[in-house]
Formats: C-alpha cells, structure tokens, sequence
C-alpha cells in the first residue's frame, strides 16, 4: 500500500489502519449497534461478481444471496479485521485480501457491484475511494453504499462542531456529505433511502457516462 499519495494522506491512512487493529478486538461490541435488516437491505442490491469495500470482520458475508451474486472479495486494510472475516459462514465463493480502499490492486471494470458498509466515514480520502470503485466497476454495474452522513440543519452544524472530537476519539467522520462525494468521484446516485432517520442513509450510484 503507497503508490504517489501525499504524505499527509499516507499518515492518516496508516494512523486509521493502527485504529482497527486494535478494535477489532472490541467491534463485536460496536456491531451489536447495526440492526442485521440494515445490512440486508445493501446486501440485498448486491449482484453478479461483488467487491465489498472495508469489509471490516465480515458481518455481512452470512448475507450474500449465491442466487445473486456469483462471488465476494472482500477486502479491508487492517489484517486483525480481516482475521475475523475469515471466519464467517458466506454462501457464494469468497475471497479475502489486505488492500486499501483508495488504491485498489484490480484491472478496470473487474466487478458488478462495489459495496461498502460504514466505510466511507473513516477513509481518510472518500473521493479517492469512491474514484478507484468507480474504475473498478462495470460501465453497468453499481455501487451500494449504507453510510452515516451529514444531515441538514441544526443537527448537521452540531455534527460540525464535534466532528473533530470524533475524528480525534474514534477516527469516525460523523459528518461526510457522501452523495455529493459519488458525484465528485464521477458516480450518479440513483437512489437514496433513509435507513435510520435521514443520517443512515442506503445510497445505490451508477458510473456517470
Ligand atoms: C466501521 S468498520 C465497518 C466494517 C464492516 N463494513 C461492517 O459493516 O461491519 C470500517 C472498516 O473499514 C475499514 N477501512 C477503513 N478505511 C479503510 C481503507 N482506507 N482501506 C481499507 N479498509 C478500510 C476498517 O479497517 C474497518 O474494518
């Protein structure tokens, strides 16, 4: 993992990595706190040849439907996460590789559907993730992300203002603008559902033209 990043983004992403080494120990806690019908609505848009962004101990490999999909990679940066995913059940050939978001080590168009789930808030650099799945993807295929975003008003300027305790705490972004993200990465958001209130957002995007 390198390539011609900033320096400033290599430490952020090395700082976040060190991060879930260490929790992966505690995130049984953390995913305790995900309902199982929130990943199966993204799981369920999943299709053909999937590559599932962040796949942090594989909570959703149990999920993937092999009338769906054909096959799962699943990748993540942190190899104590990874150590987990390794051992969930997943019902369609699954392959599991240490890789990181914004520098992904696959040929153009590899894939049918890019997923991720709460991924995006801790990716030091969202757009240059969403740019590499993007390449990644089939002009016809699609990305599926379920993601915690900025919301408007009020709420969204005190997300604001404790958006840098977070960062600083838990390395968590709480307020990303996700869908103006897909946009800037070159992805149209074809759909947008509110999961949980309007900040659990389930957002299906396909490669601009
Ligand atoms: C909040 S956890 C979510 C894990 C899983 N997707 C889920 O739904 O339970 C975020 C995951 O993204 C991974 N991650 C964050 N930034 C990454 C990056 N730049 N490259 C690869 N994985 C990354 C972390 O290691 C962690 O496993």
């Amino acid at each position: 993992m390198g390539g011609s990043r900033p320096i400033g983004n290599l430490r952020a992403t090395e700082r976040a990595r060190r991060r879930y080494e260490v929790a992966a120990r505690l995130y049984r806690f953390a995913d305790e706190h995900i309902r199982r019908e929130w990943r199966e609505r993204a799981v369920g848009e999943a299709r053909g040849r999937v590559l599932e962004l962040g796949v942090g101990t594989g909570s959703n490999l149990p999920l993937y439907d092999p009338r769906k999909v054909e096959s799962v990679t699943g990748l993540d940066f942190s190899s104590a996460m990874l150590a987990k995913a390794r051992s969930q059940p997943c019902k369609v050939p699954c392959r599991l590789e240490r890789m990181d978001v914004q520098e992904l080590a696959f040929a153009d168009a590899s894939f049918d559907t890019v997923i991720a789930t709460l991924v995006f808030c801790t990716v030091p650099d969202p757009v240059l993730g969403l740019r590499e799945a993007r390449r990644v993807v089939r002009p016809d295929g699609r990305v599926v992300l379920l993601e915690h975003v900025r919301i408007e008003g009020v709420l969204g300027i005190l997300q604001d203002v404790f958006n840098p305790l977070s960062v600083w705490l838990i390395g968590d972004h709480i307020n990303r603008r996700t869908e103006q993200s897909l946009r800037v990465a070159g992805l149209e958001p074809v759909r947008v559902e509110h999961v949980a209130g309007e900040i659990l957002q389930l957002l299906l995007a396909v490669p601009t033209r």
